[in-house]
């Protein structure tokens, strides 16, 4: 009885930690330009529709030296597992005898700007897909490879190597094909659904504190354009389905699988918020 109360009282402490006790720090005013050339978005005019004024991209609310990190190729460790995708993509796997290059030759072209449109719709299953799934469709059904597991084998890098050939581009993801519309709905519904012990939705972190600090964390808007994200924290690349699963267990909720239709909705609709922000992929976040 006196130990419930207690893991009780723990619980709404830190709810309410969460919640009130928290103190403004504004995000920085701040450039964003990569080994000195590359300009990258990281405020803009938000789409019509937006809970927000201006769209802002999570690297404003990291520290000097993170930020510093993001912005020269050089620093940025998460360059390393790229370069690991680089050699993926020219590796030949699967019973068709072929790799990625063989069909899609240099990714430089090939990819360029590709990833910045993700999520799509994928007229054969009739569902969004995103780059992981797309290059898990390649594997199964252009070589003959097995597809990758979750956040297993080449799929980071893979698809931190994809995304990284949009560096610089607005995100700009296509709502009128398919059923787009309705999973944006659907995310939406998800994002403003409070869960788990602590009942909290993503809003009521990422638009209602946000700018606070909350533990050692400055919080965002929470968004996806620099994913997979290099964590200082886990000293690897993170996935956005890695990501959003952490967000809901924070709240103390049961957590959807990845690529389940729960978190592809809300891939569509958390990739909508940053329409207009420049991919940074691989991104450094703490
Ligand atoms: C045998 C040829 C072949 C191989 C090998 C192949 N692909 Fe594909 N890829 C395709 C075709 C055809 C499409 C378009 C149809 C589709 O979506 O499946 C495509 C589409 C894509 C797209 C989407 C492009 C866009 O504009 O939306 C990506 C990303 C991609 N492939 C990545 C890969 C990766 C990564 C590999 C290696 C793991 C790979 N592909 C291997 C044939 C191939
Ligand atoms: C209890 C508060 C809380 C809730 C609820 C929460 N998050 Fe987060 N989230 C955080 C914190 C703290 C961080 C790390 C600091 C930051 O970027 O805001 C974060 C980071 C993120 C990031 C990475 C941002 C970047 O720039 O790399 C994404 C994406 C994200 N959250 C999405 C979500 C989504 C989607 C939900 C709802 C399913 C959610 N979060 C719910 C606290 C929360």
């Amino acid at each position: 009885m006196f130990r419930t109360n207690l893991v009780r009282a723990a619980i709404l402490a830190s709810a309410a930690s969460i919640c009130v006790s928290s103190a403004n720090a504004d995000p920085v005013d701040q450039e964003l330009v990569i080994d000195g050339t590359l300009k990258i978005v990281t405020k803009t005019a938000a789409p019509e529709g937006h809970p927000f004024d201006e769209v802002l991209s999570g690297w404003l609310f990291r520290t000097e030296e993170t930020r510093a990190m993001e912005a020269d190729s050089f620093d940025n460790p998460g360059m390393l597992r790229v370069e690991e995708g680089e050699a993926l993509w020219s590796t030949v796997e699967g019973t068709a005898g072929k790799s990625c290059a063989s069909c899609h030759g240099d990714a430089a072209e090939s990819m360029k700007d590709v990833g910045a449109a993700y999520p799509k719709w994928d007229e054969a299953s009739k569902k969004p897909i995103n780059i992981e799934l797309q290059i898990n469709k390649c594997r199964t059904e252009q070589m003959g490879a097995e597809a990758y597991e979750f956040d297993k084998g080449g799929q980071k890098p893979l698809t931190a190597y994809i995304k990284n050939q949009s560096l610089g581009t607005p995100v700009a993801i296509d709502l009128k094909t398919g059923e787009m519309q309705k999973w944006w709905e659907m995310g939406k519904e998800t994002y403003y659904t409070r869960t788990g012990q602590l009942n909290l939705s993503c809003s009521n972190c990422h638009e209602d504190q946000m700018g606070k600090n909350i533990r050692a964390d400055h919080l965002s808007q929470g968004q996806v354009n620099g994913f997979p994200t290099y964590r200082l924290k886990q000293a690897d690349l993170v996935s956005l389905h890695n990501r959003f699963r952490g967000c809901i267990r924070d709240t103390r909720a049961e957590f959807p699988k990845a690529f389940s239709d729960e978190l592809m909705a809300l891939e569509v609709y958390v990739t909508w918020r940053g329409t207009g922000l420049s991919v940074e992929t691989p991104a450094v976040r703490q």
